[in-house]
C-alpha cells in the first residue's frame, strides 16, 4: 500500500492590499505570501479498490494547539477532500481506482490566517499528480486549485510570491534573504468572509479600482526592493495588511497582540491574512527564538519562524512500504532557519 508523507507549510502575508469588492464577491488584491516553516503533517495511503473512496481524518497534537478551534472537518468537508476529488474527476478514468487516506496532523491552527486548510489541499493535489505519473499539467492542477480556494494555487509552488486577482494569479519573487519572524498563533479562529464584510463595512479602500491599482504597484515596488535588499528595516516600514483593523475590530485581542510584539522589539508587526495570527518581523534568528518565549497576549502562543524563498519541493512517490524509509513529499522539510 503506497504511503506519501507530506509537509504542508503555513503562511503569512508580508502584505495584503485589499481592493473594492467585485462583482464576483471576491474582493482585488495585491498580496505578497511567504511560506513559513509551521507545517502540517499529510499521510496519504493509497490502495487499489473498485470505487472511488476518499477519507479526510485529522488529529491535533496533544499540546500546544488552540483550544477555542473549530473542530477539523472530515472527509469531504475538508478541502484536502474536495482537492482528492476534483483531481479523480479532472483525470477523468486516466489514473487507477484507489482508495485514498488522507491523515493530517494539524499544527497549523485552522482559520487563522495562515493558510493551513489551503496548503493541506495543495500539497494533496500535487501529491497526487506526481504519485499518478503527472496526468495534469502544471496548469491544470493550479486551475483545480484556484476553483478550491485563492490561496491553493500559491500552495503550489511556496517560497515568496505575488498574489494578484482574488489571490489565485501567482507570480513568484526570485531568490532572497529569509526572514526571521515571531508569529503569534491565536487560540480563537475568525472566519475569512466576516472580515471582508467587516472591511466592507468599514468603507472598503475608498478609492476607485484604478487608482488603488495604481497605490498598490508602488507599495509592491517598495516591498519588493526591501525584500530584495535584505534590509530588514525596509521590509519592516513595507509591510501592511489592509484588512488587520477589521480583524481588530472583531476581536479585541488582535491589536493587543501586535502592540505586544512592536513592544517586544519587533522592527515592524501586522496580522497575516484576515488573521487572527498576528506576526513581528525580528532583527535576527537569535532574536526571534529568544522574544516568542518571553511574550504574553491574551488569546496568543508565540512562536518563532522563517520565512524563506525556497519553493515548496515537487513530491516524489514514496516506495511502496507504508512508513518506508525515505517517504516525502511536498515540502518535506521545513525551512531552514534563515
Ligand atoms: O477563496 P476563498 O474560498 O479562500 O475565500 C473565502 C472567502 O473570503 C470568500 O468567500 C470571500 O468572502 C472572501 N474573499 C474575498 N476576496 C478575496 C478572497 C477571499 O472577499 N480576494
Amino acid at each position: 500500500m503506497p504511503t506519501i508523507e507530506l509537509l504542508a507549510p503555513a503562511k503569512v502575508n508580508l502584505s495584503l492590499l485589499v481592493g473594492p469588492r467585485r462583482p464576483d464577491g471576491y474582493h482585488e488584491l495585491v498580496t505578497v505570501l511567504n511560506t513559513i516553516s509551521i507545517n502540517d503533517r499529510l499521510r496519504l495511503s493509497l490502495r487499489p479498490a473498485t470505487d472511488w473512496r476518499i477519507r479526510v481524518s485529522g488529529r491535533r497534537p496533544v499540546d500546544g494547539y488552540p483550544t477555542e478551534a473549530p473542530a477539523l472537518p472530515s472527509d469531504t468537508d475538508n478541502l484536502a477532500g474536495q482537492a482528492a476529488t476534483l483531481f479523480v474527476e479532472a483525470t477523468n478514468g486516466r489514473v487507477p481506482v484507489s482508495e485514498v487516506d488522507v491523515e493530517i496532523e494539524k499544527h497549523i491552527p485552522v482559520a487563522a490566517g495562515l493558510g493551513g486548510g489551503s496548503s493541506n489541499a495543495a500539497a494533496v493535489l500535487a501529491a497526487l499528480n506526481e504519485h499518478f505519473g503527472r496526468p495534469l499539467t502544471t496548469g491544470s492542477l493550479a486551475s483545480l486549485a484556484a476553483r478550491l480556494g485563492s490561496d491553493v494555487p500559491f500552495f503550489l509552488v511556496g517560497g515568496r510570491a505575488v498574489g494578484r486577482g482574488r489571490g489565485e494569479l501567482v507570480a513568484p519573487l526570485g531568490e532572497g534573504p529569509g526572514l526571521p519572524l515571531v508569529i503569534g498563533l491565536p487560540s480563537f479562529p475568525l472566519a475569512t468572509p466576516e472580515v471582508y464584510r467587516q472591511f466592507d463595512r468599514r468603507g472598503g479602500p475608498r478609492t476607485s479600482l484604478r487608482q488603488w491599482l495604481a497605490d498598490t504597484e508602488d507599495a509592491l515596488a517598495l516591498l519588493q526592493d526591501a525584500l530584495a535588499s535584505g534590509d530588514l528595516a525596509r521590509v519592516a516600514g513595507a509591510l501592511r495588511n489592509d484588512l488587520a483593523e477589521s480583524a481588530a475590530s472583531l476581536r479585541p485581542e488582535v491589536g493587543p497582540a501586535v502592540q505586544a510584539l512592536l513592544a517586544a522589539g519587533s522592527r515592524g508587526a501586522t496580522v497575516s491574512g484576515s488573521g487572527p495570527t498576528v506576526f513581528g518581523l525580528a532583527s535576527s534568528w537569535e532574536e526571534a527564538l529568544g522574544m516568542a518565549p518571553r511574550l504574553t497576549a491574551r488569546g496568543y502562543r508565540f512562536v518563532a519562524a522563517s520565512a524563506t524563498t525556497a519553493s515548496v519541493a515537487t513530491p516524489v512517490t514514496a516506495p511502496a512500504v507504508p512508513g518506508g524509509a525515505g517517504a516525502s513529499g511536498h515540502a518535506t522539510k521545513p525551512h531552514d532557519a534563515p
